[in-house]
């Protein structure tokens, strides 16, 4: 074991980011830079993000966002080890601008090229924030993934179970649009349901009555253009409370689900794993308050641990690629020049 210096390249969405990443001998991995620039006005009046537009910004950031991590961590190429780029799953026009990129610095630098998966890098997030070790239970919740992983090593995952459909943070995003709302929905809708009775309209469950850890959220958004038309051809319009008691019942429904699906996958781990669980969130999901809360009394109800990383660790980053990027280093991993892009890459 040697102290390990890594440069992470990350544009599988709407971020583009780049960072630095060291780690000493036996000890906690540190995070030197770790610069994000987000699309979100690029992206806005399109209601969703537009892949083309994605990886034509990625393709322009990309640089500048290497050059400004380098600057920060004060870490110039020659001290650098290894590059590690997200190589998948995500939009392919944004995973290929981050894979050409990284080759190009491989190519130049002769430095080893490490291909990284996406879901692995919020997957050992809590590793590079926490130290945590192996085996721990994790639960992915972002606008695009959902599911819940039993975290092994570095390239070992089982996947207890994930949504079938929508992602909760696709949901929340959608019931934004439906009630008029800004995006990112997740934000807009946990405020409104502040003000909002949780208990005035009834919500699904989905997929409580069936056995194990899947989840599926787009029933939700159908109960809600249900509802919410209901409302408009009674009385014209929604006001502000009907708003606020819509985006409480949604949120409560994603709480109620989420909660009793992670009982269950604390229940499975514990079948293969006698140790204290330990759950691990990471995704933008994460943010929500109240699903936190009611994930930290389910672990407190189960005795297990609740660990999530800080937000910004937890939304994409190339910290984590970076990190992931070293963890499988270390095992001896290697990619040549040969790398691909993989849109789908389950873990
Ligand atoms: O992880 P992330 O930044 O991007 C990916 O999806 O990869 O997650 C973004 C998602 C969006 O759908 C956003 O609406 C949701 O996370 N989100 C939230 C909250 N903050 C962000 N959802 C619920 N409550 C929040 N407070
Ligand atoms: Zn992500």
């Amino acid at each position: 074991v040697q102290t390990l210096t890594v440069l992470g390249l990350e544009s599988s969405c709407d971020d583009t980011a780049a960072a630095v990443v060291r780690q000493g001998e036996g000890v906690q991995a540190e995070i030197l830079s770790s610069v994000v620039h987000g699309q979100t006005e690029l992206h806005s009046a399109y209601g969703g993000v537009v892949p083309e537009i994605a990886a034509r910004a990625h393709a322009e950031k990309l640089d500048i966002c290497v050059k400004q991590a380098l600057t920060q961590a004060d870490v110039a190429f020659g001290e650098l080890d290894v590059i590690a780029v997200t190589a998948g799953p995500g939009l392919i026009g944004g995973v290929m601008s981050g894979v050409m990129c990284a080759k190009g610095l491989s190519a130049a630098t002769g430095l080893p090229l490490i291909g990284v998966n996406h879901l692995a890098g919020h997957a050992l997030t809590p590793r590079l924030t926490d130290g945590i070790a192996f085996p721990y239970l994790m639960l992915l919740v972002s606008g695009g993934h959902c599911q819940y992983l039993i975290a092994h090593g570095p390239e070992q995952f089982t996947r207890l179970g994930g949504t079938i459909d929508d992602a909760p943070g696709e949901a929340f995003d959608k019931t934004a649009r439906l009630l008029g709302l800004p995006q990112p929905g997740g934000p807009s809708v946990e405020a409104e349901a502040r003000a909002g009775d949780s208990k005035r309209f009834r919500f699904p469950r989905p997929l409580l009555d069936r056995p194990g850890c899947d989840l599926s959220f787009s029933g939700l958004k159908t109960a809600l253009m249900r509802l919410r038309d209901q409302i408009v051809s009674e009385k014209g319009g929604l006001t502000r409370q009907d708003r606020a008691d819509l985006c409480a019942g949604f949120q409560q429904a994603i709480v109620d689900t989420l909660a009793e699906k992670t009982r269950r996958a604390i229940v499975q781990y514990l079948e293969t794993s006698p140790s204290v669980p330990v759950i691990a969130v990471a995704g933008g999901v994460a943010a929500n308050t109240a699903i936190r809360a009611a994930l930290e009394t389910v672990c407190a109800q189960m005795e297990a641990r609740f660990t999530a990383p800080p937000l910004a660790l937890c939304t994409d980053n190339a910290a984590m690629i970076a990190f992931a990027g070293l963890e499988r280093f270390r095992l001896g991993a290697r990619d040549g020049l040969d790398l691909t892009a993989r849109p789908r890459w389950p873990l």
